[in-house]
């Protein structure tokens, strides 16, 4: 896994509001980067064995920079804030190269982009490539204001009618009305989302109501609550040859660490998909946003970072 990280220099940094610093990353030799897909992020590795995504926002045709936008959240586990404070202009950081968990479908005839906040990162990069391949979409921006709004600038001279904003302080008449925007719809849309939880709920919640079919929505959480409630379960690691009790709030990647196992995990909010292992025996309880629906209903893969077990004793092979 090693070969797949590599170091990157802070070479542009700049304030979009006073909670959003834009990051550009290049190489420290200024040769080329692996190329990446609308939808990729990178794992920014932090001091402390903090591991964060961030989605990369630039055009994908780009190979001399990747390009962060990266909030300032109060809510976050340091993630961001350990960005903030330690990413500036010159700072050399360890990153992966780019992995993408939310292409885009190449046979969509027409491409609806709902980003949400700083969810509007991947949003960009995938405007970006839809446009340069003449492709049919419409960008939706939804923030809590214009002030607030990071890119605005960019995507307004740059996306013309293809981009709708809507500001939560702004008229009613421009809020996203999801319900309306879904059934104007050309046939075959596929839809893209990503933003903070509850936006992102929300909107799958209406895809769902009005029978949106769910092959064509796509979703990327970046963030999400870890709920560790539950009852107590035992977890036999059998590659390790190590059986833990998971107590109610404490994950299993945290049990097994602590009985030494070495367990692969960055997000740990369910969203990466890095910890994800076989299950051999028992019913995971799944609290992730990785697996699909389908995938999930298998029962043989968990996300050990977050989700639990619906039988007192899960086997996995870690
Ligand atoms: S570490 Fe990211 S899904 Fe578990």
């Amino acid at each position: 896994m090693q070969d797949d990280i590599i170091t990157l220099r802070v070479v542009r940094r700049d304030a979009h509001t006073n909670e959003i610093a834009v990051i550009d990353l290049a190489a420290v030799d200024g040769g080329e980067l692996p190329a990446f897909e609308a939808g990729s992020h990178i794992d920014i590795h932090l001091d402390d064995g903090m591991i964060r995504q961030y989605s990369l926002s630039n055009p994908p045709g780009e190979r001399h920079r990747y390009r962060l936008g990266v909030l300032l959240d109060p809510a976050s586990r340091g993630g961001s804030q350990a960005v903030h404070e330690r990413l500036h202009e010159g700072t050399e950081v360890k990153v992966s190269v780019p992995r993408n968990l939310f292409p885009l479908d190449e046979s969509a005839p027409h491409s609806l982009l709902l980003g949400g906040g700083i969810g509007i990162t991947p949003m960009i990069a995938m405007a970006y490539a839809l446009q340069a391949e003449g492709r049919s979409f419409e960008l939706h921006y939804c923030c809590r204001s214009r002030e607030k709004a990071a890119f605005i600038d960019e995507l307004e001279s740059t996306f013309g009618d293809a981009l709708v904003l809507h500001f939560d302080d702004g008229e009613p008449s421009q809020h996203l009305h999801i319900e309306t925007v879904l059934a104007a719809q050309p046939a075959d849309t596929h839809l893209y989302v990503c933003g903070p939880t509850g936006f992102m709920d929300w909107v799958i919640g209406v895809t769902q109501k009005v029978d949106w079919p769910k092959p064509r929505v796509h979703s990327e959480y970046f963030t999400a609550e870890v709920d560790t409630s539950g009852a107590a379960f035992e977890v036999e690691a059998v590659a390790s040859g190590v059986t833990v009790q998971v107590e109610e709030g404490m994950s299993i990647a945290q049990a097994l660490k602590a009985a030494g196992v070495k367990v692969n995990v960055s997000c740990e909010e369910g969203v990466c998909g890095t910890c994800i292992s076989e299950v051999l025996e028992g019913v995971p309880d799944h609290r992730d946003h990785f697996l699909s629906d389908e995938e999930k209903e298998d029962n043989d893969q968990i996300a050990v970072c977050c989700s639990r077990a619906k039988t007192p004793r899960l086997v996995i092979d870690i």
